[in-house]
């Protein structure tokens, strides 16, 4: 089934927040962002601004009747700075008024006086002043030291992997809009409504009931609007509460490339340890994570370092930490793959550092240690349904690894202006939010009377077509046309109380939650169909819009059965919770069992090195993923292949710049380089592994929005090998990305 949305996308017919339709009395807002990373506001002058014509009213955190508090996980993070500036482009005012470019003006009318302090700008920085979020996580399997003492390989190193630009196609914005009793209505790109009515509810000082979240769908999240679409949204509420008029607030791509969070980077530092028969004994990481000026999701983000700082090997003995370090840059936040893809870097850079000191193929050292079935994570999860040497051997098998190497090898010893390499890139992700609780979901049907069905759930469509999985659901589970099937926009009054769409999971959650309500739809029109059709409510089935007896056809339709539903005054709507069973985690000790399941898959990549230029082309990623039973392949396939380009755009291109003094550099598409199509691999293949799927997964179809991305790490070490071929003196470097300036630095060291 192709996505539901995909006729209005082409047609240019789908609604983003910019597109609504706006009341006439409507207000814009803008931002007044610091200008320095780190200093003590000594005095800001507004006259000059307030007193252009148009101009409304500029608010700071002096109108705020509640709390001038945005933080989810930890209190930190003031909406509007009051005396003191922690990031270069921190939010210190908003200008209302009666349009963009008035706006706009005025920003350029205010004047502040500011202190400066030193700012921050790395985590070792942080770390050596002792500049932290929280206290450091560490978690420990076996006993590292014992284990080291026996090891026949100890190898120690470095890696630094950057941050990353969600760049959205939509940016960031919102339009909120008074009701009657001081209630708020909030249209926001966002992939947590709830968060946004809490956050908003917190600031104003109000209930949360006054507070509406709609969202109808977004321009592209990718973690970016997980936690950051929130102060958007509650400044112009704020504005709304004051003004009693609509205020819309768009932010334009510069404004939100200065003010808002991205991919954390992370300075590493690993130790690792083997036997003679490349068996990985001994692992140990201490991961530096730049935080950024406030916590925003940098905890829980550390942690997923954490879960995935083994990748698909099993080590028995394991010693990872990691610091959230507090720098002076905008609170970096979540981007798919949720801080795992930065611990799946490190310890693909130790096996790489190690096959080199060795004098080893990194494949033969990463084959030796795949995860089997029953291993023990790191965490205490016992492994089961272990797909990782199944999609490594597939892939291997499948693709003619061994053909592959053989032709690199003879291309590289025909060849020195260009040289090639081939990396292999098993990943294992876990599925599931990593804090237990946020694990639930609800969906609300509605059959109307004349058959047609409306679905609500908590999950935002940002393009990866859960909307198209909810339906997908629903008119399986119905037994009815998919054009019956309508889904809703996502809405607090709606669906309360929701996790934010994240974590891979929101199909496998809402839609255990569609799953449950339909059924127990169906349970109850089975006895309706039943009593029409004297038969037992047991032998009644719905399909094809049909109801069947003892899978026989009758001559009752969908809709006859919910006229006389009506006539009967049967329920035709119902609301279900799902929570998922089994998993728990103890932080105190942390251990536990906090993921569903895992997803698995293996990628071949190969690259060509242009050695006079150091630029490099992608030739090709094949790769064998674990979907468990797709319930569709077009669009899991899609995800595949776009969380591949954005991980190779993170390991290759894609270059975050700060200058010493916390202000952004790279902050345009002329300073910011992300995959274009002549930068995507010359070839892509994604072929699904047969597996049985899994039971905690929605209709066994496994979640698929995340994992892929960490098959981008795999063209970092293509890259690497070709430079190897050309250069034996290269000495392996893990510093992500893999620009061409670092490829010809390498090239020639
Ligand atoms: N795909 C598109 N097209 N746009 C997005 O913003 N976000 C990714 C992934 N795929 C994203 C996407 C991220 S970060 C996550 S967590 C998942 O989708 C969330 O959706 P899911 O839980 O339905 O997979
Ligand atoms: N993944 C993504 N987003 C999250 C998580 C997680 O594990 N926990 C909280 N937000
Ligand atoms: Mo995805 S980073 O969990 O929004």
């Amino acid at each position: 089934m192709k996505n539901i949305d995909s006729y209005s996308h082409v047609r240019g017919e789908s609604l983003f927040v910019d597109d609504l339709i706006t009341r006439q009395d409507t207000l814009y807002g803008l931002v007044f962002d610091a200008p320095v990373a780190h200093g003590i506001i000594k005095h800001i002058d507004y006259s000059e601004a307030e007193n252009i014509e148009g101009v409304i009213k500029i608010f700071t955190y002096k109108d705020i009747l509640g709390e001038n508090q945005i933080g989810g996980i930890i209190p930190d993070e003031p909406l509007w700075a009051e005396n003191e500036i922690h990031f270069w482009g921190q939010p210190i005012a908003f200008i209302v008024a009666t349009s963009e470019a008035i706006a706009k003006k005025a920003r350029k009318l205010i004047r502040i006086e500011i202190e400066k302090l030193p700012a921050i700008t790395t985590a070792k920085e942080a770390k050596a002043k002792n500049s932290f979020i929280n206290a450091p996580r560490s978690f420990h399997l076996g006993d590292t030291d014992n284990a080291f003492a026996h090891c026949d390989f100890i190898i120690e190193g470095e890696t630094f992997s950057n941050g990353q630009e969600h760049l959205y196609l939509e940016t960031q914005g919102c339009y909120a809009v008074p009701m009657e009793n001081g209630n708020i209505k909030i249209t926001s790109s966002t992939q947590g409504p709830t968060s946004v009515q809490k956050i908003t509810a917190r600031v104003l000082g109000v209930p949360m009931h006054k507070i509406e979240v709609d969202v109808i769908r977004l321009g592209g999240g990718f973690g970016g609007k997980e936690d950051q679409a929130t102060p958007w949204a509650v400044m112009a509420a704020v504005a709304v509460q004051h003004l009693k008029k609509p205020v819309k607030f768009v932010l334009n791509r510069h404004d939100d490339l200065r003010m808002t969070g991205k991919r954390h980077p992370y300075e590493s530092t690993f130790k690792i340890g083997l036997t003679k028969d490349l068996k990985i004994t001994a692992f140990e990481a201490e991961f530096l994570q730049n935080s950024g000026a406030a916590a925003d999701l940098s905890p829980a983000i550390a942690e997923r370092t954490l879960f995935h700082a083994t990748n698909s090997y099993y080590i028995p003995n394991v010693k990872t930490t990691v610091l959230s370090c507090k720098t002076n840059l905008p609170p970096n936040t979540a981007f798919r793959g949720f801080g795992g893809p930065q611990g799946m870097f490190v310890i693909e850079s130790a096996i790489a550092k190690a096959a080199h000191i060795i004098g080893v193929e990194k494949e033969r050292i990463q084959e030796a240690n795949l995860l089997d079935e029953n291993d023990t994570f790191s965490y205490g999860q016992i492994a089961t349904q272990v797909e990782a040497k199944n999609t490594w051997r597939t892939a291997a098998l499948n693709f003619k690894l061994e053909k592959i190497e053989n032709e690199v090898r003879d291309f590289n010893a025909q060849n020195t202006q260009f040289k090639k390499g081939v990396s292999v890139m098993p990943i294992t992700f876990g599925i599931s939010f990593t804090n237990t609780p946020m694990n639930n979901a609800r969906a609300l049907v509605h059959i109307y009377q004349d058959g047609s069905v409306g679905v609500s759930t908590g999950a935002v469509e940002m393009g990866q077509s859960v909307n198209t999985k909810m339906l997908q659901v629903a008119y399986k589970t119905l037994g009815i046309h998919p054009s019956k099937v309508k889904l809703e926009t996502t809405n607090t009054t709606r669906v309360a109380n929701t996790s934010p769409t994240a974590a891979s999971s929101t199909a496998d959650l809402n839609g255990k939650a569609v799953l449950k309500a339909c059924e127990t739809l169906i349970s109850r029109l089975s006895e309706v169909a039943a009593n029409m059709l004297n038969a037992k409510a047991s032998e009644v089935n719905f399909k094809n819009d049909a109801v069947f007896i003892n899978n026989k056809k009758s001559p009752i339709t969908w809709e006859d059965v919910i006229a006389q539903a009506m006539l009967d005054r049967v329920a035709l709507t119902e609301n279900a919770h799902y929570a998922t069973p089994v998993i728990h985690f103890d932080k105190t000790k942390e251990k536990g069992h906090p993921f569903a399941y895992h997803v698995y898959g293996t990628a071949i990549t190969t690259t060509t090195v242009n050695c006079l230029t150091g630029t490099y082309e992608i030739d090709s990623v094949k790769i064998i993923h674990d979907f468990g039973k797709s319930m569709n392949l077009g669009i899991d396939t899609g995800q595949v292949e776009g969380a591949l380009i954005q991980g190779i755009g993170w390991m290759t291109m894609e270059e975050i710049s700060y200058n010493k003094e916390g202000k952004l550099l790279s902050n345009a598409l002329s300073t910011y380089k992300v995959p274009d199509i002549f930068s995507v691999p010359k070839t892509v293949e994604i072929a699904p592994l047969e597996t049985k799927g899994n039971d905690m997964a929605i209709l066994k179809s496994k979640a698929v929005g995340e994992p892929p991305l960490m098959y981008g790490i795999g063209a970092y070490f293509a890259i690497q090998n070709a430079v190897k071929a050309f250069n034996p003196n290269y000495e392996p470097k893990f510093h992500a990305p893999f620009t061409p300036e670092k490829v010809l630095m390498g090239l020639y060291e």
